[in-house]
């Protein structure tokens, strides 16, 4: 009975635990691309969480709505930055270019590279084939 019920117990927790598990896990080496509402000009960017993790930049940094614990959304969802173009401040294109944003690709690497690490700044070396 007694091990029955610490049975139970474990397997709640375990589901309970699941969610955030999946939630908080980074995905593999990524290759990134426009939302299907815009077509590609450019080759897709490679992008590694694993080298990210470990030149410490935090989650938040680049996921900049998320609470810690949900789950994480795509730059490109609906009201986030969903605008074709270049001009506005929160067009897909401005989430990795912007030079004056601290966490988009570009502006980050800007600095990174300054300081001498291997942050890629220019367009062949994100956008390669
Ligand atoms: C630090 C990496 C990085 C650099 C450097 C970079 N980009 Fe990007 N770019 C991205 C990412 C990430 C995306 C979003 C994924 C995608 O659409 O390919 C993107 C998307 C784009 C898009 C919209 C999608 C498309 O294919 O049309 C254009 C246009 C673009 N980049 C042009 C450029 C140009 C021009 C340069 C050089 C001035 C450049 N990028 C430099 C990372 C970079
Ligand atoms: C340097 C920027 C950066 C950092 C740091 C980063 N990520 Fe990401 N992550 C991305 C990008 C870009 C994507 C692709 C988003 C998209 O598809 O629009 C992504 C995608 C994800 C996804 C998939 C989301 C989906 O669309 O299904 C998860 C989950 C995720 N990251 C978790 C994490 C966690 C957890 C950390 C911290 C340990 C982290 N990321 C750190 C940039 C980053
Ligand atoms: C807040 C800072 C920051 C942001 C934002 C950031 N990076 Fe980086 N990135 C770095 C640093 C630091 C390095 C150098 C890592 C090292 O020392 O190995 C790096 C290295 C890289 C490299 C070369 C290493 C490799 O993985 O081949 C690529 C490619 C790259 N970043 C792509 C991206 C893309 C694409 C984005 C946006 C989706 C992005 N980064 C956003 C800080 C950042």
């Amino acid at each position: 009975m007694h091990r029955c019920i610490i049975a139970i117990t474990a397997l709640c927790i375990l589901t309970l635990a699941l969610p955030a598990l999946a939630a908080t896990a980074t995905p593999k080496d990524m290759l990134l691309g426009p939302p299907a509402s815009m077509k590609a000009s450019k080759d897709l960017v490679r992008f590694s969480h694993e080298r990210h993790e470990a030149a410490k930049v935090e989650c938040v940094t680049c996921h900049h709505t998320w609470d810690g614990t949900g789950s994480i959304q795509s730059c490109a969802v609906s009201g986030c930055h969903d605008q074709p173009g270049k001009k506005d401040a929160t067009a897909f294109y401005s989430a990795f270019h912007a030079k004056s944003a601290t966490n988009s690709c570009l502006g980050c690497h800007k600095a990174e590279a300054k300081n001498g690490r291997p942050a890629p700044v220019s367009c062949k070396d994100c956008h390669a084939k």
